[in-house]
C-alpha cells in the first residue's frame, strides 16, 4: 500500500489454493479487513472443495473467486457453485489469452454487431454476470474492450457462444498447481 500510496485496498485475493497454506492466509487477510486495510477478500483459482475446506473455520466469506474463464472454458458448474454460495465470479484470461479471437461464430456475430470479437466475448461475459478483466498494453484495445454497453447479444447469441465450451484451460489447472 505504501508503494501504491494507498490507505486501503479495495479488495485482495488469495492467488492460488496452495494445499496446506490457504488457511492460513485467509486468516492473516481475515486480519487485514478486520483493520480496514482492505475493503474486501477473496479467492483465485479456488474450486468448490478448496472453498469447502476454506469455510470450515473462515469468519469472513470469500466476496470473489476470480479464475480462467472464456467460451472454450466457460465454466458452467464452478459459476453455478459459486451462485449457491453467493461468491461473484470474476473471469481472467477473458480473450484465451487471445486464442479465442479468431473463433469463427465469435466473429460472425461481431460482424452482425458491427463490433470486434473482443467486444463479443467480453459482453458475453458480463451478459453473464461475470466481471471480466482483460489484458491490453494497446490504448486502443483498452477503450475498444470497455466499449460493450451500446449493445446487446441476443438469447440465441449467447447459447451459440455457450455451446464453444471444449473445456480448454490456457493457464495452469488449480487441481495440479
Ligand atoms: N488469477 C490468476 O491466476 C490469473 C492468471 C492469468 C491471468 N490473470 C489476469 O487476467 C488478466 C487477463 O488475462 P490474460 O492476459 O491471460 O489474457 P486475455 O486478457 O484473455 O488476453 C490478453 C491478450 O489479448 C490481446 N488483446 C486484448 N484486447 C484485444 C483486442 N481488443 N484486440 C485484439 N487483441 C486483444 C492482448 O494483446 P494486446 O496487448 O496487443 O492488446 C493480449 O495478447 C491479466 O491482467 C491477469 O492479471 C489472472
Amino acid at each position: 500500500m505504501k508503494t501504491l500510496g494507498l490507505d486501503y485496498l479495495d479488495l485482495y485475493l488469495i492467488h492460488w489454493p496452495v494445499t496446506g497454506k490457504f488457511k492460513y492466509s485467509w486468516r492473516a487477510m481475515e486480519h487485514l479487513y478486520q483493520q480496514g486495510k482492505v475493503r474486501a477478500i477473496g479467492v483465485s483459482n479456488f474450486n468448490p472443495h478448496h472453498i469447502e475446506t476454506l469455510l470450515e473455520d473462515a469468519k469472513i466469506r470469500p466476496a470473489i473467486n476470480q479464475f480462467e474463464l472464456h467460451p472454450l472454458l466457460s465454466q458452467v458448474p464452478l459459476r453455478a457453485y459459486c451462485a449457491e454460495q453467493n461468491i461473484q465470479v470474476e473471469g481472467y484470461s477473458p480473450l484465451g489469452t487471445g486464442k479465442v479471437l479468431t473463433n469463427s461464430s465469435v466473429n460472425e456475430i461481431a460482424k452482425m454487431h458491427d463490433k470486434t470479437a473482443a467486444q463479443v466475448i467480453l459482453r458475453w461475459t458480463v451478459q453473464h454476470g461475470i466481471i471480466t478483466i482483460p489484458r491490453s498494453i494497446n490504448p486502443e484495445h483498452v477503450v475498444s474492450n470497455a466499449n460493450i454497453f451500446d449493445f446487446e447479444l441476443s438469447a440465441y447469441e449467447m447459447e451459440q457462444i455457450d455451446t464453444l465450451n471444449e473445456d480448454k484451460r490456457n493457464n495452469s489447472d488449480p487441481e495440479d498447481f
